[in-house]
């Protein structure tokens, strides 16, 4: 190995996002040596984009709420598909996470009383939502580094891993790349935890940044770990669609969390129009507390603008089909009406939606205190990913854990807005703590120098295929990517049918075969076209398994619709996760797997508030 600069770890972690550093505080809480590995500078995540708030049943607002409200919102919300135990682990341990984040400087905003305050969120049947403005997740990345730095963790920014190294069946360590340099680099480790969040980047639209190319995803599938539910994508209803520069940042739920209402071109509240079975009928005292809803009503203690996200989205694709959108191809999105029942609300505003208020002004000039905004759906995150055990989040893989947006189990068919922030706290801790315990009783084994060489040459690839002909027969990495983008969004998105999938996984094959022979043009140093090629294999991978998954849910729940499918069940199906797992030869499988009954003492909880 002497020829690679090499750096030996107890724990590696691979994602620097809040659930990347928080696995990394937990793993170095002894005197275990931990390494952290981000593709970006540290501190930049796609945490930062949840806004709104973090989840946990502190009941400050509402003495009502509690762990097990919050269990049977996100079994509701995830239409019963999530893992019941990791539902369970998240719902009770939410609360002590966001206090102990607290404690360790996190600053949110306050009650009267000088607790931490909460807010109104989709799917949330209490205000459950403990907020820093529209700015928590990246509050929670502060205190995060802030903490993190003080723990001994060593640091690897702007690097990418392109492969997990493996020895016999265990997980050994990563190969990676500098990117500034080039220069490849190996990670030996005991463990490894993949905290690399999503995969927005295989959609045109979306409020991912460039990292988000599923990465993590990839790497446990190429290493041998199964990924489950990757059907279901989250299109968050509100993204920016004007000017087209702009198109897919997020507008938090957090503006309708404080109010804000949907209106169509109509200057009607659709969202009154359809309200679905399982939010309708809910017990409740009186309708002002419950989940029922009245026409029009501008001050419904559950407004519908705050029913869950796949519903909310996809109300606004019917507005917008059926004619009575916003002149860009959204809707109208108002917070300003709420001078009505405000006193001084433009300064309400700025104050509880300071991002948003900033965005909207200097992206789109406009004042979101005087006007409404126009927004439409966005691909922001993906339920479905490497399949974990509920308790430690180890992968099938001996040494390999996963946590965050690149782990699934949580949502099942649909995240509730929220829940993201507390799952990497959650999450992540659990992956810190048993990734280190593997560590401390597992040897460090030796890396197959044989294994690293062959991934070293995989690499430089790109740089021995040979340059365009000028045939027309070859595309440059920036193509391949952004004709999978526009593929996914067309044929993956939103809507979906056989006919669309089928399509999808033959457009995803043709496009595979071009990027295995894509070429880089110049050296290693500072080349972004590289980078991309090297891309390419976790976005198809990822996109692939996305395709192949939807195909074989032939129902529409959740977050995945299929127009030629629009019952909840396939009859005689029953509830199943699908997943899929990499076959010896190389090629992709899928199976569905049934369900697991819930235990009474969570039946019982369902059957009560459910
Ligand atoms: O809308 C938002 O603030 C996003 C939150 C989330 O994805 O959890």
């Amino acid at each position: 190995m002497a020829s690679y600069e090499t750096h030996e770890y107890d724990v590696l972690i691979i994602g620097a996002g809040g659930a990347g550093l928080r696995a990394a505080i937990e793993a170095a809480v002894g005197d275990l040596k931990v390494g952290l590995v981000c593709k970006s500078l540290l501190g930049k995540a796609h945490t930062v984009m949840a806004e709104g708030g973090v989840a946990a049943a502190l009941a400050n607002v509402d003495e009502r709420d509690s762990w097990r409200v919050h269990f049977a919102d996100t079994m509701r919300g995830g239409q019963y598909l999530s893992s019941a135990r990791m539902a369970e682990l998240h719902a009770q341990e939410s609360p002590d996470r966001v206090r102990e984040l607290e404690a360790w400087g996190a600053l949110f905003d306050r009650t009267q009383d000088g607790g931490i305050l909460q807010r109104n969120f989709g799917g949330h049947q209490y205000p459950r939502l403990a907020h820093v403005g529209d700015r928590t997740g990246l509050e929670m990345i502060r205190a995060l580094q802030d903490h993190g730095i003080h723990q001994g963790i060593e640091v690897h920014m702007e690097n990418t891993v392109v492969s997990l190294l493996k020895t016999g069946d265990r997980v050994s360590g990563a190969f990676g790349y500098e990117r500034e340099k080039g220069r490849f680099k190996i990670f030996s480790a005991k463990a490894v935890v993949l905290a690399t969040g999503g995969v927005g980047k295989a959609y045109k639209i979306t409020s991912n940044s460039w990292e988000y190319t599923g990465d993590g995803h990839s790497l446990a599938y190429h290493a041998g770990a199964e990924l489950i539910d990757m059907e279901f994508v989250q299109f968050h209803p509100t993204g920016m669609v004007w000017p087209p520069s702009v198109r897919g940042i997020l507008v938090t739920e957090g503006v309708r969390g404080e109010g804000g209402i949907l209106t169509n071109s109509e200057d009607k509240r659709f969202m009154f129009d359809d309200i679905p079975e399982l939010y309708v009928n809910q017990t409740a005292d009186s309708p002002e507390e419950g989940w029922r809803y009245t026409q029009g009503d501008r001050d419904a203690r559950r407004p519908p603008e705050l029913l869950t996200r796949d519903h909310v989205a996809r109300c606004i694709v019917r507005e917008v089909q059926e004619g009575r959108g916003s002149p860009h191809g959204g809707v109208f999105l108002d917070i300003a009406w709420i001078k009505e029942k405000i006193p001084n609300a433009p300064d309400h505003i700025r104050r509880k939606l300071p991002s948003m208020y900033h965005q909207f002004k200097e992206l789109a000039d406009i004042d979101i205190t005087q006007e409404p905004m126009e927004v439409g759906p966005t691909t922001h995150y993906i339920m479905g990913g490497i399949r974990v055990d509920a308790d430690s989040q180890m992968t099938a893989v001996p040494g390999l854990f996963a946590a965050g947006e690149c782990a699934a189990g949580l949502h099942g068919a649909n995240r509730l807005g929220g829940n993201s922030l507390s799952d990497l706290l959650v999450f992540g801790k659990r992956a810190g703590e048993y990734a280190a315990q593997f560590a401390m009783e597992n040897e460090a084994v030796s890396l197959d120098e044989a294994q690293v060489d062959e991934i070293a040459a995989d690499t430089l690839k790109p740089f021995e295929n040979p340059a365009d002909d000028g045939s027309g027969e070859q595309m440059g990495p920036y193509d391949i990517q952004a004709q999978l983008q526009e593929k996914m969004q067309e044929l993956v998105g939103i809507a979906r049918s056989q006919k669309s999938l089928t399509q999808a996984l033959e457009e995803i094959q043709n496009l595979r075969e071009k990027a295995v022979n894509v070429h880089a043009v110049g050296n290693r140093e500072y080349n972004a076209g590289w980078h991309t090629a090297l891309d390419l294999d976790c976005l198809l991978t990822v996109s692939e398994a996305i395709a192949l998954a939807a195909l074989e849910r032939r129902a529409s729940i959740g977050a995945h619709s299929r127009d030629d499918h629009p019952e909840k069940e396939e009859p005689g199906a029953g509830k199943y996760n699908t997943v899929i797992k990499k076959t010896d030869d190389g090629t992709m499988e899928i199976r569905r797997h049934p369900i697991d009954e819930l235990p009474a003492d969570l039946q019982e909880i369902i059957d009560e508030i459910g």
